[in-house]
């Protein structure tokens, strides 16, 4: 016998099509929501003179605050690209830096761009249906869809995380993820239009 759930937020539902949890609102992100992150700015333009397509969206579940809570929410980026560089997440480090998030890949394919604040090293994690990504401390974090479909995951963490978007809205991340004769290629921002691309 199942135990009878006492507390709404014991049970929640994945719905993938309006990519919403239960009885949860959904944040949506547009192309103009990401102005300013896209490499390459032309092609950025030039896209949103045709659509301001949706990118992204979340719906968190925050069932109590305090010592050992712990919040989740189900995002789902939809696929596509602005110039080579594939459709991603914001990124964020957590505003406090300690607190550490356990990525769940759900549906769909792509990775994950880490960038540890201190260090500044980057790492590119495969990240996908049936995947699990522990996103430690202290790094930045940003989804990247690579495939055709919508990639949709779990992101679970502790309640009081928060998300600090400025550094990576100031600086971007060092690492941008752009497709190259069919091929994912991880590459250095730096290097953008060295040659051409
Ligand atoms: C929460 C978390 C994810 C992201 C989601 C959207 O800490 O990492 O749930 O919030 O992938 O990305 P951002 O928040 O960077 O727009
Ligand atoms: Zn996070």
């Amino acid at each position: 016998m199942p135990l009878p759930i006492q507390d709404a937020t014991l049970l929640t539902a994945i719905n993938f099509e309006t990519g919403a949890l239960s009885g949860q609102v959904v944040q949506k992100r547009y192309l103009s929501d990401l102005r300013g992150y896209f490499a390459d700015e032309a092609a950025y333009a030039e896209a949103l003179t045709h659509n301001d397509v949706l990118l992204y969206t979340v719906s968190s579940v925050e069932p109590a605050e305090g010592d050992g809570q712990m919040h989740y929410g189900l995002g789902i980026l939809h696929p596509g690209k602005i110039g080579p560089e594939y459709f991603f997440t914001k990124g964020h480090f957590h505003t406090q830096r300690e607190a550490a998030e356990v990525y769940v890949g759900l549906r769909g394919e792509g990775f994950m761009l880490l960038e540890h604040e201190r260090t500044q090293e980057s790492t590119l994690v495969a990240f996908g249906a049936n995947q699990i990504v522990y996103v430690p401390g202290y790094t930045a974090h940003r989804t990247i869809n690579t495939g055709t479909q919508p990639l949709a995951y779990l992101g679970i963490y502790p309640w009081n995380a928060g998300h600090d978007y400025g550094a990576i809205a100031d600086r971007n991340f060092l690492k941008i993820l752009i497709e190259h004769e069919g091929q994912p290629v991880l590459l250095d921002r730096d290097r953008w239009g060295d040659d051409g691309e």
